[in-house]
């Protein structure tokens, strides 16, 4: 390979900080949200394991999803500042700025699910967090162009 073609092919390859930002960010956002995926799919057996099945595999999940969340927060403001959003368009700020929203209310969701002590409270604040997680996921597919 000449010396030209190398360099372009190292060109067109993501800067190694951006491959380790967005795949950082890619893999919190997997756990997070294929986590949860996962989890709900469980739920059915776990149920069978006994009266403690479902809170004892919730709270050995939420030792794996907020480590996650904080990787999600972390790389998201590091995403915001090497994308710098004053170079991007207004509907790119705007997807942005909701986009943070949703991921601000999916962390409270579970939270509030986490602390739930009724079925109706755990349902409705898992539902939450679910919807909001899966629309900062797509909302960040969206940004990422
Ligand atoms: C529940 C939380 C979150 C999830 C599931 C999530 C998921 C994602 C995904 C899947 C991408 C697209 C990656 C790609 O297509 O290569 C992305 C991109 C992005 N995320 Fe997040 N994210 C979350 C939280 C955040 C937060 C809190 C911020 C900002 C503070 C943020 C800022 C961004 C930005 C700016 C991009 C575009 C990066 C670029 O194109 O360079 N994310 N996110």
């Amino acid at each position: 390979m000449t010396p030209g073609a190398s360099a372009a092919l190292l060109a067109s390859l993501a800067p190694a900080t951006t491959a380790v930002r967005m795949s950082l960010h890619v893999l919190a956002a997997a756990v997070w949200v294929g986590g949860q995926i996962t989890v709900a799919g469980l739920l059915g057996t776990v149920r069978g394991f006994g009266e403690g099945g479902p809170r004892a595999v919730g709270r050995a999940f939420g030792r794996l999803e907020w480590p996650a969340y904080a990787v999600l927060i972390a790389t998201g403001v590091w995403n915001v500042v090497a994308s710098r959003p004053s170079t991007q368009g207004g509907a790119w700020n705007a997807v942005l700025g909701v986009k943070i929203a949703v991921a601000l209310a999916a962390g409270v969701a579970a939270w509030l699910h986490q602390r739930s002590r009724t079925r109706a409270g755990l349902a409705a604040y898992g539902a939450l967090t679910g919807v909001a997680s899966v629309a900062a996921l797509v909302l960040g597919v969206v940004l990422a162009g």
